[in-house]
């Protein structure tokens, strides 16, 4: 069998294709620049929905780091030494509170626990499922929202989600709390912090960053830091680190 090519036609149909992919790569980088991230109550809410944390049998699931054990239970040791070492229990404020299966540990030693969630379907089902006197749910962005007011803000696994500018915004809001502790998903060893991310489901650990509210660009000047409780994960995961910050 013999095969004849018409050169000229082939070159031709060849730098038509070079010229619309040309133009379909414009078309992209613009699309690129103008496109906006979604609103993280949207990206948030569909992590539950489409159960991107995982926990296929359960309409809320927070993640490994809010059920498993290992982690869970030194968290809740921690917190709770913290919390009763106060003569008259403190009034704490949960920012970003997920399934709560961590938090529901927590109420029974403080005078009222705030617990705050973007997503209102989640927060609606916490509602029915975990009843206490000095329990409160709220439906709050606390990027964008006023935070209520308590003497503790314990922020677990939230601003590693979150954009820095989103972070930054947190952040001025957390200056308004006694104390605040942080629990960050982090690299192991020494990393460049604060690396900027699209809120949503992802975290900086994928870029080998972490947040460090002390460093740029945020820059929170505390009174205090001392680390609670870290946990390391296996397989080079990196550490989920919990810091108590005393503000003033
Ligand atoms: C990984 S989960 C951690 C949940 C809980 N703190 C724990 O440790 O089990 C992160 C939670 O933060 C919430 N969240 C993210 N951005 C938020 C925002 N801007 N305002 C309030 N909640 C937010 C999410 O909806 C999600 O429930």
């Amino acid at each position: 069998m013999q095969f004849s090519f018409n050169t000229k036609t082939v070159s031709f149909t060849f730098i038509a294709c070079l010229e619309q992919l040309g133009s379909m790569n414009q078309e992209v980088n613009r699309i690129k620049k103008t496109k906006k991230p979604w609103p993280t109550k949207d990206a948030m809410q569909q992590v539950y929905e489409m159960k991107l944390w995982g926990g296929n049998n359960s309409n809320f699931y927070s993640g490994d780091g809010s059920h498993n054990s290992e982690i869970v239970n030194p968290y809740v040791a921690a917190i709770t030494r913290f919390l009763v070492s106060f003569k008259t229990p403190i009034t704490v404020c949960d920012l970003g509170c997920g399934d709560f299966n961590v938090g529901k540990n927590l109420v029974k030693h403080t005078k009222k626990y705030l617990a705050v969630d973007i997503v209102k379907d989640l927060i609606a089902y916490n509602k029915k499922e975990f009843k206490a006197e000095r329990l409160e749910f709220l439906c709050l962005d606390i990027a964008e929202d006023e935070l209520p007011a308590a003497d503790c803000a314990l922020v677990r696994q939230v601003l590693q989600h979150l954009s820095n500018a989103e972070v930054l915004k947190v952040m001025h809001k957390l200056k308004d709390f006694k104390y605040v502790i942080l629990t960050e998903h982090l690299p192991l060893g020494e990393f460049v912090p604060n690396k900027d991310i699209i809120s949503g489901q992802g975290i900086r650990f994928k870029k080998q960053s972490g947040i460090n509210l002390l460093m740029p660009p945020f820059n929170l000047t505390v009174k205090e830091e001392t680390v609670l409780v870290s946990f390391i994960l296996k397989d080079s995961k990196g550490v989920i680190i919990t810091t108590l910050y005393q503000l003033f």
